[in-house]
């Protein structure tokens, strides 16, 4: 097994096994459910988390597996002062592998380098959340039957939105993805990842600041929360946080298949109106997320899934 600190980590056939497998998995449920049977999973969460946590483990308990822990490192010795490096060191003893979020950028790496178990990252400062994006793609493809030749939007806070970045990351990777990147200026989409996009002859990128502008052009709208915790000054976070709100006002404009995705949790972002509109894709992105963790979990792991036919592209 290996360990996910980024998509990068993973080649594009092996991307596209992992959505192949999801699938699988959710028409297979009860034939997959002892797929991990004596594996065991640390989630080790240095942030808050309700949808990666508890999908992380939800994934292993229906794969036969068992989970350990800590939410909040409150009740860890992290408290005592205990770096993240003796902290994996130890914890790789008792598990088969590790998921980790951290509020520092680089943590997962800093991890992974030091288990002896794979590690996957489960967010990482502004930097990376690779899992989120494995979500993100099964609910393109299950929307528009592709993850590609489409036109993105991504809204809010680009900045510290570290799920958009991993999403521009992979996509570039498929190729084909017109960009279309809505933020404050003060919340632009840092220049790593831009560059990412320059990098990729097929892919485009517009930077604008107004929403209802291009939401008519739109295959996909990525909404995000803008990220209070990553702030330094509180002024500027109540300035801009309520910068962008979708409601159906705003969809009018949009096409009758435009997808709403979000990571969630959100906060105003999204109005509670547009949960009953069609296109509003988000919760879908939550039972995805599940699914594509069971993907990755066994993947990494080398189990294999009754009845799947596995392919060449092992983890
Ligand atoms: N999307 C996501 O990462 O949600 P949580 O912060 O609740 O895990």
């Amino acid at each position: 097994g290996k360990s996910v600190i980024t998509l990068d980590d993973l080649s594009v056939p092996q991307i596209q096994e992992l959505l192949h497998k999801a699938q699988y998995i959710d028409s297979h449920r009860k034939e997959v459910a002892h797929t991990c049977d004596g594996r065991v999973l640390a989630t080790l969460f240095y942030e808050p988390s309700t949808r990666t946590r508890l999908s992380f483990e939800t994934a292993m308990l229906r794969l036969g597996g068992k989970v350990i822990g800590f939410a909040g490192a409150q009740l860890s010795s992290v408290t005592k002062g205990e770096s993240i490096s003796d902290t994996l060191k130890t914890v790789s003893n008792y598990v088969d592998v590790v998921a980790i979020r951290h509020p520092k950028e680089g943590a997962a790496l800093v991890a992974a380098d030091a288990a002896g178990v794979p590690v996957i990252n489960a967010g990482d400062g502004g930097h990376m959340h690779p899992t989120q994006t494995l979500a993100d793609l099964a609910t393109l493809q299950s929307r528009f039957g592709r993850v590609n030749n489409l036109t993105i939007g991504l809204c809010g806070d680009l900045t510290f939105g570290r799920t958009v970045h991993s999403l521009i990351e992979t996509l570039c990777r498929f190729g084909n993805v017109r960009f279309i990147l809505i933020s404050p200026k003060e919340l632009k989409t840092p220049q790593y990842v831009i560059n990412r996009i320059k990098a990729t002859p097929s892919c485009s990128y517009e930077e604008v600041t107004d929403l209802s502008s291009v939401i008519g052009d739109l295959d996909a709208l990525y909404m995000t929360r803008v990220q209070k915790e990553r702030f330094f000054n509180e002024d500027d976070y109540l300035r801009l946080r309520d910068t962008y709100i979708l409601d159906e006002a705003k969809l009018r404009k949009a096409k009758p298949t435009m997808a709403v995705l979000h990571p969630l949790p959100r906060v105003n972002e999204i109005a509670v109106e547009v949960d009953n509109d069609p296109r509003a894709a988000y919760f879908e992105q939550v039972k995805n997320g599940m699914l594509m963790r069971m993907a990755l979990e066994s993947s990494v792991l080398g189990d294999q899934l009754a009845g799947y036919e596995e392919k060449e592209i092992t983890l």
